[in-house]
Order: structure tokens, then sequence, then C-alpha cells
């Protein structure tokens, strides 16, 4: 990036997807029709890719949980084990079934699910179990898999961070019994707005299809604000106008004590009384996210490989820096680097060092549950994720950083580290 100026993240959109948004929103526009063949075609493509006799496109990845719970039967006074440090709407999507969330600890620095944790947590009234591979970091899947097969428990992934991730050579949603996915605009690949199941039950693939055929069409006017967004985020996050244009918001906004970034993008944590009518009410995928996706799955190799060589770069350079840990990873996992968490005991002025050295950071949206307000009535002690929580700072790691820009970021984080030290 020019001038020394870094940003958190920077999307895989761009404008050859604005491009093909705009074609395929015109054609829909047009005809109205076509949405069916395409998106069963990235369906079939992205089953493919995960090695899973089936997809189904959903309008989220909490809604496509929810519906994988319920195909499962999963209902009143059954329990779900759930990592503690996850996002606020997976567990949210338990008690909607009658279902209890059991949350379980992570491993302090790989911040996946522990599988000794997992095995802790089971009763005769757990269902299923969530390994989420957050971060882009896979859960050690031969240990989560062995157990819940002892206790007869069905594994769901959690693989909206992860897509294309491996543990031991497989990727990530075909190492349990179901999985999904999201691609929203800041994910790894996207699809505008949208999200995946995969499973090889057919049974469990033809009843979650049938939820999202009762449903109507997404909006076309909400994939034309979304591929808008998308261009505006490239933009926004390109070399030629970041340091001009968001940088210095980001730093004006931080010192009057907002971020105007998470505050865009963000989603206030929440508990639902039942499932949004919306997810219902426009359910079933655009032709349009299916050439976008499609598109992405493209590129999604390459995509992911700079992500990969941009963590494995900080993993080796970052290593021994005075106050800062470094992630580790369970045994077989081959992260993605969806994002590049470290901790620091000052999290907070380590961000304000590196912002003013041009580095933009940020906590991310994860939460830690064990005790929560939102989730009082199932606290667990879950201290590894509490700490996590605290001591969490993304660092930039996105494919869009050059070989110049990680010369900088560890600069940046050396000198932040030992002006704390
Ligand atoms: C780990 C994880 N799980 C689930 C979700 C929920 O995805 P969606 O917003 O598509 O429901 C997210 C969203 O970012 C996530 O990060």
């Amino acid at each position: 990036m020019a001038f020394g100026r870094i940003p958190r993240f920077s999307p895989s959109f761009s404008p050859v997807e604005a491009a093909i948004s705009l074609r395929w929103l015109a054609q829909g526009a047009l005809d109205g029709s076509a949405d069916t063949a395409k998106v069963e075609e990235w369906e079939s493509e992205f089953a493919r890719y995960i090695g899973a006799q089936h997809a189904v496109m959903v309008p989220s990845a909490r809604f496509g949980f929810y519906l994988l719970l319920k195909s499962l039967g999963v209902g009143e006074g059954d329990e779900v084990i759930v990592p503690a440090l996850t996002y606020f709407a997976i567990p949210a999507m338990v008690p909607l079934l009658g279902a209890r969330p059991v949350f379980a600890d992570v491993g302090l620095r790989t911040h996946v699910l522990d599988p000794d944790a997992f095995r802790a947590a089971i009763t005769p009234r757990t269902k299923a179990v969530v390994p989420t591979h957050l971060f882009g970091t896979p859960c050690d899947m031969d240990a989560i898999r062995e157990i819940a097969h002892e206790h007869d428990i069905q594994v769901i992934e959690d693989c909206a961070q992860s897509t294309g991730a491996r543990s031991r050579g497989q990727r990530v949603g075909h190492l349990g019994d179901h999985a999904y996915y999201t691609f929203g605009l800041t994910k790894n690949i996207t699809t505008l707005s949208g999200a995946m199941v995969t499973t090889d039950d057919a049974n469990v693939a033809h009843s979650i299809r049938s939820e999202i055929a009762a449903g109507g069409p997404t909006s076309r006017r909400k994939l034309a604000k979304e591929a808008a967004t998308g261009l505006a985020m490239w933009a926004a996050t390109h070399p030629a106008l970041y340091w001009a244009t968001v940088h210095p918001a980001v730093v004006l906004g931080n010192k009057l004590g907002e971020d105007p970034i998470h505050d865009r993008f963000g989603e206030a944590e929440r508990r639902y009384d039942e499932i949004p009518g919306y997810y219902y009410s426009s359910s079933k995928a655009r032709a349009v996210q299916a050439a976008v996706g499609l598109h992405q799955l493209g590129r999604i190799d390459d995509l992911n490989g700079a992500r990969i060589r941009n963590g494995r770069h900080l993993d080796g350079a970052l290593a021994h820096v005075p106050g800062l840990t470094t992630p580790e990873y369970p045994p077989g996992s081959e992260p993605i680097y969806m994002s590049f968490v470290v901790h620091h005991p000052r999290r907070n002025d380590l961000m304000e060092a590196l912002r003013s050295r041009g580095v933009d950071t940020t906590v991310g949206y994860m939460g830690a549950f064990g005790d929560h307000p939102l989730f009082q009535e199932y606290a667990a002690d879950c201290p590894n994720a509490a700490r996590a929580f605290d001591e969490l700072l993304h660092l930039p790691v996105h494919p869009n950083l050059s070989p110049t820009d990680r010369d900088h970021l560890v600069e940046a984080v050396r000198a932040a580290c030992l002006s704390l030290s």
C-alpha cells in the first residue's frame, strides 16, 4: 500500500465482479428467469470443491445452521455444544428449537474448540457439536470426530471463516457430518450476500431445499446495493485512495471514540424470539449471486494462497516480539489466515500505537459467551475464550497486502510492542 498505510481488510470483490453483477442483475430484470439453473450450477460446483454430495444455497449461515438443526430433529431439552469464542448468531439459533447451547472452551492461542473441553461438555442430551474453524484455522477434526462418534453426536462444521482451508489435506466442510459457510462482502469469497450448507445426507439436503424453495427470492434491490458497496469497498481500500480517505477517517473517528468501519459493518449482538421472517420471505438465491460465486470459486485458491503466504510470513517474523503472543494451530491444521490474531496484554494501546504508524487493526466481531449477559442462563467456565477476547487483535493479512506492506507491518508491530514494553 502506498505511503505506509495499511487497511485492516480488503475485499475479494473487484471491478470484474462488479461487471458480472451488473450483467446478471440487468438480465434478471429483463427476463426474470434463469435463476434456478445458475444457482444449481453454483451449488454443484461448490459441492465439488468441498467434496460433499449436496450443497444448498441459503440466505445466511445462521439460518442454514437453524435449518440443519431442525432437519436433524434437534428439539426440546436437547443440547448443542458450541465454542465459547464465536459469533453470537450461532448460539442464538439453538433456543429457537427449544434446545440449549452448551459453551465449551477454546484453545487460548488456537482460538478453536478444544477437544478435551468438548468431551467434558457432553451429556446424554448432547445431539450436535459445532467445531468452528475460527479465523481460518481448522479445528483438530480427527479428535473431535472420534469423540463425537463415540457418543453418537452429529458434527456440524462452522466454515463461515474458513472456506477452502484444510485439515490433514482434506477440505473443511467434509470432515464432519454437515457444514455451513457464508459469503458476505467481507468474507474470503463473496456472493454479494448469502451462504451455503453442505452435507452427504440426501434427506437433510432435501429438507433444507424444501424450506428454501417455499420462500420468495432475494431482493434484487438489496443485491444491487451490495454490489455497489463491494465496489466502494474495493475503491476505498485501494492503495491510491486509502491513504487519503479511509485511513484519516479511521484515525479521526478513533480520536472521537468511534470506529467508523466497525459501526458500518458490525451487527449488534442480540437474541431472537423467532426466526426473522425475511429469511423465509427472501430465501431463494438469485442468478447474480451464483454468477459472482462461480467467478470467485475460480479465484479462491489464489486468494487463499496469498493469505497463506502473508500469514506464514507473519508467523515467522512476529514469533519473538516482546509482549506479543502469536497464534498456534491444532494438529493437522492448514489455516487460510482469514485473520491473523495476536494477543497483547495492552491490546488497546497496541492498536493505537499501530494506527499512528499507519496500520489499521480491529478487535473483530467475535464474543466470549461463557459468561455473557446475552446467554446468562447457559453460563459455563471458559477462561481461555474470556482471556482471548480481552487480548486479541486482528492484524492485516488480506490478499492485497504487498511484500512491502508486510515488511512495514512487521516493523510497525515490532516498534509498537517495544514502545509498550
Ligand atoms: C464464525 C461465524 N459463524 C457464523 C456467522 C454467521 O454468518 P451469517 O451472517 O451468514 O449468518 C459468522 C458471520 O460472520 C461467523 O463469523
